[in-house]
């Protein structure tokens, strides 16, 4: 593809040899509007070194770069020089190269050979999947994806929240209240019901907490009934939760949660020994973290046990020898923050370089209109039950609006769970929201069934014209400025995956996707397709499919389908 941007800085550059090309870069704009052309340069900064105030270097410069192949007009206005591209090589350069791409448009190898780590949804065993870990999974599987496309060896972990002092609540709640067959039919309501009557107990028998930690320490210590149950406890909840995997269509490449690291902690405490980063207190093992404004990381409790922290240090170092990652993500929420501190600190401290590699991607927390949520007062929403809830509703809608539509089931689900996916993946990242049924289920405004809409009407235009669509057509008669501004959406796709990816915030191409959804649909409305001239519909028809197919790219990078027909 052409690249305009660096055809200015080169002409630029022998005008302005006073300044890098870099320097250069920084300094171009994109203009707010048309009249001002697709780039512009302001001459302010030029003031100093060539003692002229901007507006006349502005016209000298303007002068001087005369228009060219790539740039049919440059003019200069009040200070700036614009740069108007040549809109017949643009549009060629960009449609030809969506069709030569085709769903690799927008992809890279700038990642090549580098290994990213993505950790996300990270559920605990024995409890609900509930719709607060949905903004993990979401936004991880979508980091995943967007790693991948860039060209990094990207590898997504489930660090399974399957260890700790809770299983042994749960051993205590289990063969005191448990009941086998009910746990059988039902797991995680089940296993919820006496896991929350441990802690009402608890109130007033204190002791029931002594009970829990001993049949904790029996588990690390490997006691075989302690083993039984916690591996059945751990079974019964993975297969319940890969029925929500297996909704939202997400993998990953390990389920190595934090039992997976119970062999491996001594080596750790065995090396914090080594390098006197341990302190005593009152019989828990800790590293002092004061100098560095933060509480003190505990690695060991009095009576030995470990504890969430000492697991997340053996993860990473465990991940950093199997996997020499370049980066290693851990989407998890912003509740979170102090103990990603906190552990990151202690590696760095280990003297591991790496620890600037551990990079923990926050997001904000979601709550319920009667409060925040919780597990131990029982008081959650359940992800499958939101997930079987949108299809149902997407179902009505198709019923009512395209009752002949084939394949109704699978578009609902499609549709249904991609308008869930949609919502989660629209804020920025780092916001709070408030779970509301109505909003969630609403399909109106910015939302995934509105780009999924606009994807099957591209399709059923290129269907419904019924001749070939390729890229032999007359790009100078694709003029308008609806046209144009759909082109540079389409073209700005490549720039939004890159910086989603730097930010790690995968809510830039949710919202790209809207764009060109908009832009789409602004087209749609000014130029009619199906014409009879037959050179200028097929030129539109190019634009239709070149837009359908980035469309496309961009849902599955947030792991959202893209149904041909809805
Ligand atoms: N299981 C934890 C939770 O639900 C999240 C785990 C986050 N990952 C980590 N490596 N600490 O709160």
């Amino acid at each position: 593809m052409i690249d305009f941007k660096k055809h200015l800085l080169e002409a630029l550059q022998n005008e302005v040899k006073e300044m890098s090309i870099e320097e250069l870069e920084k300094l171009v704009e994109v203009p707010p509007n048309y009249d001002m052309g697709d780039y512009a340069f302001p001459c302010f900064k030029l003031a100093k070194i060539f003692r002229k105030a901007p507006n006349i270097i502005a016209e000298e410069l303007a002068k001087k770069l005369e228009a060219n192949e790539y740039f049919e007009k440059i003019q200069n206005l009040s200070g700036y020089v614009n740069f108007f591209v040549n809109k017949k090589l643009f549009v060629e350069s960009v449609l030809k190269e969506i069709c030569k791409k085709q769903d690799k448009f927008g992809a890279t190898d700038i990642g090549k050979g580098k290994n990213v780590i993505v950790e996300f949804s990270s559920v605990n065993i024995a409890k609900p999947f509930h719709i607060g870990h949905i903004r993990s999974t979401v936004i991880g599987n979508s980091l995943f994806k967007i790693y991948k496309f860039l060209g990094f060896n990207a590898i997504s972990i489930n660090h399974l929240g399957d260890y700790g002092t809770q299983f042994g609540k749960l051993i205590v709640a289990y063969k005191k209240w448990g009941n086998k067959e009910a746990i059988e039919a039902n797991p995680i309501k089940e296993l919820l019901k006496i896991y929350v009557k441990f802690h009402d107990e608890a109130e007033s028998h204190p002791e029931l907490e002594d009970e829990a930690r001993a049949w904790f320490k029996k588990l690390e210590d490997n006691d075989e009934e302690a083993f039984e149950l916690w591996t059945w406890f751990r079974d019964i909840s993975l297969k319940e939760f890969s029925k929500v995997y297996g909704m939202l269509d997400i993998e990953f490449d390990s389920y190595a949660g934090e039992s997976f690291y119970s062999d491996k902690m001594p080596q750790i405490i065995e090396e914090l020994n080594e390098k006197e980063l341990l302190q005593d207190s009152k019989g828990a093992k800790i590293v002092d973290l004061e100098e560095y404004d933060m509480p003190p990381a505990l690695i060991t409790k009095s009576d030995g046990s470990t504890l969430y922290m000492t697991r997340d240090i053996a993860a990473a170092k465990y991940r950093k020898d199997t996997y020499d990652f370049y980066k290693n993500i851990y989407v998890v929420g912003a509740t979170q923050a102090l103990h990603f501190r906190q552990w990151i600190k202690v590696i760095e401290l280990m003297g591991h370089e790496w620890a600037n590699d551990c990079i923990h991607v926050p997001f904000g927390t979601v709550s319920l209109e009667e409060g925040t949520m919780s597990t131990r007062k029982g008081r959650v929403v359940f992800l499958e039950e939101v997930l079987t809830k949108a299809v149902e509703k997407t179902k009505e809608i198709i019923t009512t609006k395209n009752p002949n539509l084939e394949n109704k089931e699978e578009v609902a689900k499609q549709v249904g769970i991609g308008a869930i996916m949609f919502q989660e993946l629209s804020n920025n990242r780092i916001k709070d929201y408030t779970f509301s049924w109505d909003r969630t289920l609403t399909f109106e405004g910015e939302t995934g069934p509105y780009v999924q809409y606009a994807h099957a009407r591209a399709n059923s235009l290129i269907e419904k014209a019924g001749i070939k669509v390729d890229e032999n057509v007359d790009f100078s008669l694709i003029t308008n400025e609806e046209s144009l501004h759909l082109i540079k959406e389409l073209e700005g796709f490549k720039k939004v995956v890159i910086d989603a990816m730097h930010k790690n915030e995968p809510s830039l191409v949710t919202r790209h996707t809207v764009d060109i959804a908009q832009a789409f649909n602004r087209f749609y409305n000014s130029c009619h397709i199906n014409v009879e001239d037959l050179e200028l519909k097929k030129a539109r028809l190019l634009l239709v499919y070149c837009t359908k197919t980035v469309i496309k790219t961009a849902l599955s990078l947030l792991g959202i389908k893209a149904p041909d027909k809805m």
